[in-house]
C-alpha cells in the first residue's frame, strides 16, 4: 500500500489553503502551489491570521513549502498523494492532471477537490495508468473543523490507492471517511441542498417569519439553531444558487429536487443588493448600528425589507419540545412547515438509497458530519415514525420510497443482544461494524449496563480490566455527583478491581467546569461552610485521583474548562482530541482556580527541565496564564501551556479517541506508580510585589477592572507562597491550602457574586 509522507496541494484558495494546512497539523510535509505567482506564499500568511485558526499551532506552518505552479511544478514530483483543489473547471481540471501526470512518482495518488463534476468527466482523455490512480475527496468549509470527508472512486481506481488515502485521512488528517457513488453533490450537498431549497420555499409559502422558521428548523430537528436561513446566511446566500444551478443541470428531470426548486425573487433580489450574508453586508439577518447602539433586523418574507427582530413565539415548538411527531402534527403554522420540510426532505434521502451511498448510516453521517445535524434523515424517520411518514406521503398523494415501504413499522436503527443494527436495502438488519482502533463508548452504553451510576457521572467497563468514567451532566458541569464517582472509581483501583482508568465522554464538550449554578445558590443563601466543604472536597477527590494506584488517563475534546482542566490536570496521563480547548477560566467569574489547578500549573513550569530555574519566573507563567483565563486553541497549544505534558499524546479522530486512550492507560500498568508530592521553591513577599506592580500597571492603563486587581493580588499571594521565607521549600499541601483559603475569600466578595450571576444569565463574563 502506498504510504502518504509528503503530500502536494495544487489551488492555495479557500478548500486548497484550508486543507494544506490540516495536512500540516497531522505533521506532514506539504507543497501548495497555485496559478498566481506568489499566491500561495500568501495564502499560508493569511492561513496565520485565518479565525477559527487554521493552523493547530503557528510551528505547523513551516511543514507547508509553497510555490508557482508554472515554475515549481517539479516540487509535487515526490509527493505521495496530490490534491488539486483549483478551479470547478473540468477542462482547466484535466488539463492540470496531464501536466501532473508527466512529473508525478510512479505509484502516487491523485485527488480532486471537486464538488460537482462527475469523476468520469475529470479523467476523460487521460491514459488508464493515471485513472488507476485518481479518485475524488470532496473536503469541507473549513477542513480543518469539518470532520466530514466524502470520497468518490471510479471503476478504474486502484483499491490499495483508495485504501492508503482513506486510511490517512480517517488516522492523520482525522476525518470520518464516507465512501459515496458518483453521483451530482455526493451526499451531503445533495441533500442539504434539497433541503434548504424547501426550507425557504415553504417558510415564504406559509407565511412564517424567518425567526419562527429557524426555530422550528433548528433545535427541534437536532440542527444548529442557525436552522434555514441563519445556515444560508453563514454559508453565504451566493453560493445558493451556483449549487443548485449544478444541480438543477446535472440531476435528471425526474428528481425530486427539479420540483422542490423555484426561483425566488426575494433571494435573487437580495443577491442583486449584496445582501448575501454574515460576509456582506448582512443577509435574512443583520446588525444595525447606530453610534453605540446596535439594533437586530430581520428580512420580511413577504417584502424583503428589514424590520426590527421578532422573537418566535410558535405554539408548535412549545408543545413538542423534541417530540417531532407532535411538531409534525400540531396545526399552527410551525407545525404545518415542519411537516412540509421533512416531509420533502426525508423522503427524498429515502429515495436515494442506494444511488448515492450503499448504507443509510453512510447518508446519515454525512449529514452529521456535514451539516452538523445531531440526527441524520434516517434517524429523523425513526423520531417521526417511518410508517406516519409514509401515510403521510400516501394521503398528499406523494410517491412513497421503496425503502420506507420496505422498513414498514420498523426502525431503521434498532439494538439487537446490544449491538447497533441498521436496516439495509436487502430488508434485513446489518451489524453496524466500526472499524479497528475506534471504540465508541456510545456502542459499549448500548451493550451494557453501567457498573454504577448517578445523576452526573457513570461508570462503564470498558474492556481489558479498564474502568471508564463518563460525565453526564448538563454540559457536563462538576458538582458533588461527579466528585463522588471519581472517588468511587479511585476505590476500585485500590480494591484492584480494575488496572487502569480512563475518564472521558462523547459531549461536544469534556466539561465547562463547575456547576456554578450551584455555587451561586450557596453564595445566595450565605451557605460558606457547604462552598468550603466543596472546594476541600474537590482538592481531596482530584489529590485521590493524582494519587490513585493504578494509571488515569483524561481523554478530552471540545472545551475542557477550569474545574474540567483541573481533573485533567490531576491524570497520570492525558490522551487529547488534537481540537481540545484547555484552561484555567476561573478569574472570568472573579475566582482562583481552587481544586488544585493554580497548583499543579505551578508545580509544572516550576519542574520544567526546559524553563529558567529560580522560583519568580514560573510564578511568572502560571500568574500570566491564570489571570489572562487563557485558554489553548487545541491541544498542540495546550502541550505549549503545560496543560498537557510534554509525554501527552493527541490523537486526530475523535473517534478514535477512546481507543488510543485505553490502550495508553494499559501501557502505562505495568510498575505503575503515582507521583509523589513535591516541594517547591517560592519567591514569598518580594515576589508579590513585582506581581503587584504588574497589576498595578495593568489598572492604570484600563486593561485590569477593579475585581481583576483583587482577584490578581489573591492570585499572587498563592503562587509566590504567602507569607514564606523564600529559602525555604513550600510543600504542595501548603500551596492547595492557600488555594482554599483565597477561594473562600473571593467567593464571599459581592463584585465575584456579581460576575458569577453575570455569566449565569449571559453566558459571558462581567468586566466589573
Ligand atoms: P477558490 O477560488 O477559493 O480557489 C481556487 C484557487 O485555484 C485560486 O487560488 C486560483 O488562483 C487557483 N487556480 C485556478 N485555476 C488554476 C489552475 N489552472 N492551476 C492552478 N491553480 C489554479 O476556490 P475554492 O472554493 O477553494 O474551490 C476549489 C475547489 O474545491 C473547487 O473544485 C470547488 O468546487 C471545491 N470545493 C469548494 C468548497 C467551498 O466551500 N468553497 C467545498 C468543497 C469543495
Amino acid at each position: 500500500m502506498t504510504e502518504i509522507r509528503k503530500v502536494g496541494v495544487i489551488g492555495a484558495g479557500l478548500m486548497g489553503s484550508g486543507i494544506a494546512a490540516q495536512v500540516a497539523n497531522a505533521g506532514v510535509a506539504v507543497v501548495l502551489l497555485d496559478l498566481v505567482p506568489g499566491f500561495a506564499a500568501k495564502a499560508v500568511a493569511g492561513l496565520l491570521k485565518a479565525e477559527p485558526a487554521a493552523f493547530m499551532h503557528s510551528r505547523n506552518a513551516r511543514l507547508v513549502t509553497t510555490g508557482d505552479l508554472a515554475t515549481e511544478l517539479a516540487l509535487v514530483a515526490d509527493c505521495d498523494w496530490i490534491i488539486e483543489a483549483i478551479i470547478e473547471r473540468p477542462d482547466a481540471k484535466r488539463a492540470l492532471y496531464a501536466q501532473l501526470d508527466a512529473i508525478r512518482k510512479p505509484g502516487s495518488v491523485v485527488s480532486s477537490n471537486t464538488s460537482t463534476i462527475p469523476l468520469d468527466h475529470l479523467t476523460q482523455g487521460l491514459p488508464a495508468s493515471f485513472a488507476a490512480d485518481f479518485m475524488v475527496t470532496h473536503f469541507f468549509n473549513p477542513p480543518r473543523y469539518m470532520r466530514l470527508l466524502e470520497t468518490v472512486t471510479g471503476t478504474a481506481t486502484r483499491p490499495d490507492a483508495v485504501e492508503a488515502v482513506s486510511n490517512f485521512c480517517d488516522v492523520k488528517l482525522g476525518k470520518s471517511v464516507i465512501a459515496c457513488k458518483d453521483t451530482p453533490g455526493f451526499i451531503a450537498n445533495r441533500i442539504g441542498t434539497l433541503w434548504l431549497t424547501a426550507g425557504v420555499r415553504h417558510a415564504i409559502d406559509l407565511g412564517l417569519t424567518v425567526e419562527e422558521a429557524d426555530a422550528v428548523s433548528g433545535r427541534p430537528m437536532g440542527v444548529p439553531k442557525t436552522g434555514i436561513f441563519g445556515l444560508i446566511d453563514l454559508v453565504g446566500l451566493d453560493l445558493m444558487p451556483l449549487v443548485s444551478g449544478s444541480l438543477l443541470r446535472t440531476l435528471p428531470k425526474t428528481d425530486a429536487y427539479h420540483a422542490v426548486y423555484r426561483e425566488e425573487p426575494l433571494t435573487t433580489r437580495m443577491i442583486a443588493e449584496g445582501r448575501t450574508g454574515r460576509k456582506a453586508k448582512g443577509g435574512f439577518y443583520t446588525i444595525k448600528r447606530e453610534g453605540a447602539a446596535r439594533h437586530k433586523l430581520s428580512i420580511d418574507l413577504a417584502t424583503g425589507d428589514y424590520r426590527a427582530e421578532q422573537k418566535a413565539r410558535l405554539a408548535s415548538v412549545e408543545d413538542a419540545g423534541r417530540n417531532l411527531r407532535k411538531l409534525v402534527e400540531h396545526p399552527d403554522r410551525g407545525g404545518r412547515y415542519a411537516r412540509a420540510l421533512l416531509l420533502d426532505t426525508l423522503s427524498y434521502a429515502a429515495s436515494l438509497v442506494p444511488e448515492i451511498a450503499d448504507s443509510v448510516d453512510a447518508i446519515d453521517a454525512a449529514m452529521r458530519l456535514g451539516y452538523n445535524w445531531k440526527d441524520g434523515p434516517f434517524a429523523l424517520i425513526d423520531r417521526v415514525g417511518a410508517a406516519w411518514l409514509a401515510a403521510a406521503l400516501r394521503a398528499e398523494g406523494r410517491p412513497v420510497p421503496p425503502l420506507l415501504d420496505a422498513v414498514g413499522n420498523g426502525n431503521f436503527y434498532r439494538t439487537e443482544a446490544g449491538g447497533l443494527q441498521v436496516f439495509g436495502t436487502d430488508g434485513l438488519y446489518h451489524d453496524v461494524i466500526r472499524a479497528p482502533g475506534v471504540l465508541l463508548l456510545a456502542d459499549i452504553k448500548r451493550a451494557s449496563k453501567p457498573l454504577a451510576k448517578n445523576g452526573s457521572a457513570s461508570l462503564w467497563d470498558i474492556g481489558d480490566g479498564v474502568v471508564c468514567l463518563e460525565f453526564t451532566s448538563k454540559m457536563n458541569a462538576l458538582d458533588p455527583d461527579i466528585m463522588a464517582m471519581i472517588g468511587k472509581a479511585v476505590g476500585m483501583g485500590h480494591k484492584g478491581l480494575f488496572k487502569a482508568m480512563v475518564i472521558h465522554n462523547e459531549g461536544t464538550h469534556f466539561s465547562v467546569g463547575a456547576n456554578l449554578g450551584l455555587a451561586l445558590f450557596a453564595a445566595n443563601i450565605a451557605a460558606w461552610g457547604e462552598i468550603e466543604a466543596s472546594v476541600e472536597g474537590g482538592q481531596k477527590t482530584y489529590r485521590a485521583l493524582r494519587a490513585a494506584p493504578f494509571p488515569t488517563v483524561g481523554a478530552p475534546s471540545g472545551m475542557a474548562l477550569g474545574g474540567g482542566c483541573e481533573v485533567l490536570l490531576h491524570c497520570s496521563a492525558v490522551q487529547a482530541h488534537a481540537e481540545t480547548y484547555m484552561g484555567l477560566v476561573e478569574v472570568g467569574v472573579g475566582l482562583i482556580p481552587g481544586w488544585g489547578g493554580t497548583t499543579t500549573l505551578l508545580r509544572r513550569w516550576a519542574t520544567n527541565p526546559k524553563f529558567p530555574k529560580g522560583p519568580m519566573p514560573a510564578v511568572a507563567k502560571a500568574f500570566e496564564m491564570i489571570s489572562t483565563a487563557t485558554v489553548s486553541k487545541s491541544a498542540a497549544e495546550a502541550q505549549d501551556m503545560l496543560f498537557l505534558q510534554p509525554t501527552d499524546a493527541i490523537t486526530m479522530n475523535r473517534d478514535r479517541l477512546l481507543a488510543d486512550a485505553k490502550a495508553r492507560a494499559l501501557a502505562l500498568v505495568e510498575g505503575y506508580k503515582p507521583p509523589e508530592p513535591v516541594t517547591l521553591k517560592l519567591p514569598g513577599a518580594a515576589g508579590r510585589a513585582a506581581l503587584a506592580m504588574a497589576v498595578d500597571g495593568f489598572a492604570a492603563t484600563g486593561k485590569a477592572t477593579p475585581q481583576d486587581v483583587v482577584v490578581c493580588t489573591a492570585l499572587a499571594e498563592i503562587l509566590t507562597g504567602g507569607p514564606a521565607d523564600p529559602t525555604e521549600d513550600t510543600p504542595e499541601d501548603k500551596i492547595y491550602a492557600l488555594e482554599r483559603t483565597v477561594f473562600m475569600k473571593l467567593v464571599r466578595h459581592p463584585a465575584t457574586l456579581a460576575r458569577i450571576e453575570h455569566m449565569l444569565e449571559t453566558g459571558k463574563p462581567l468586566r466589573n
